[in-house]
């Protein structure tokens, strides 16, 4: 049976832009999600060019699967992006990639199936893994963790101004039995919450918080990003669509640190392209009126382009 839920992608003309090079050549797609992004690229790209896309999700992977068996240049290969140095070390492609894109974040399927247990607007079984056959459900995480490593979570992940207040109650709560729905820990949540925003659900910022420590999303972002320079070739662009703050600072600040190259003392006695820059800012777009008149998600979507340098 196919899935009711669909996804419609973002910034989707700009991305596929920012990556093509040669219509023959290799790219990856590191969040394959419905495949917005892989067949619009897949549209452009000549019958010897080869895309990689890559998903935690089973249910993507299922839809890549189809494609995969519409389109022999399309593979899809059920991994983390974090894992893609290994992948593409395992097919000889490291240093051989033209393009990049990596679309962050979860898709609209995972948070508008309640089964996922992403949702505080749909109750579910409270999960919220991208891939439910690894890791912890977030029910296990909010038992395991203890109270001052879930406020800190609520607060980093979520900027949760009352994360220990919420914290407190969700331990306390988890000291009598686990929760084990996403409507009761919205509840929760939404109790303990003492300032309520205006035309936003309390428990927005803690579901996010959660979602993001539940599935390692930071850390994944860390691990690809110079994995993801690695394996480009020189000239080969890495397109980074990022949701909110958290990761689109974390791709910024390795765009900036990578562009400028090796951390020498600012007095040290060199030119400026003696320090091996790596890579080289290509730019940063936003949705336009039209696209955020028809797609509201697209908001928050910041895309930035970067390009690696021949001398990295
Ligand atoms: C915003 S959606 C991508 C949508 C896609 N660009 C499209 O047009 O259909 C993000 C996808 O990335 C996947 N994802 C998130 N983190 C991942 C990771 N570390 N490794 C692989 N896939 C990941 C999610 O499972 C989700 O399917």
């Amino acid at each position: 049976m196919t899935t009711p839920f669909v996804h419609l992608s973002v910034l989707l003309t700009e991305t596929v832009e920012a990556v093509l090079a040669d219509t023959d050549g290799i790219y990856v797609d590191a969040t394959f999600g419905r495949g917005g992004h892989s067949r619009a690229l897949l549209a452009t790209l000549g019958s010897n060019a080869r895309l990689l896309a890559f998903d935690k999700d089973p249910e993507a992977i299922s839809a890549g699967e189809k494609l995969m068996a519409e389109d022999a240049r399309f593979t899809i290969i059920h991994a983390s992006f974090a894992e893609l140095a290994q992948v593409l070390t395992e097919r000889d492609l490291v240093g051989k990639v033209d393009g990049i894109m990596a679309d962050l974040g979860v898709s609209s399927p995972q948070l508008d199936d309640a089964s996922r247990g992403f949702s505080f607007m749909n109750d579910g079984p409270l999960d919220m893994r991208m891939n439910p056959n690894q890791g912890v459900s977030a029910a296990d995480w909010l038992v395991t963790v203890s109270e001052e490593d879930l406020a800190n979570a609520l607060f980093q992940y979520g900027e949760e101004k009352f994360s220990r207040r919420i914290a407190r109650a969700i331990k306390k709560e988890v000291a009598i039995a686990p929760i084990t729905s996403t409507k009761k820990l919205s509840d929760i949540v939404a109790e303990a919450h003492p300032s309520w925003e205006r035309h936003k659900n309390p428990a927005t910022r803690s579901f996010q918080a959660i979602r993001i420590a539940v599935n390692q999303e930071l850390d994944d972002i860390k691990t690809f990003l110079p994995q993801a320079l690695t394996a480009l070739k020189p000239n080969g662009k890495l397109a980074v669509i990022s949701f909110h703050s958290l990761e689109d600072r974390l791709v910024k600040q390795f765009f900036q640190k990578e562009a400028k190259g090796d951390d020498l003392p600012r007095d040290f006695p060199i030119r400026a392209k003696d320090l091996n820059p790596r890579l080289k800012i290509v730019g940063k777009k936003s949705a336009g009126q039209e696209e955020l008149a028809q797609n509201p998600r697209s908001r928050s979507a910041h895309l930035r382009i970067a390009k690696k340098l021949s001398e990295a």
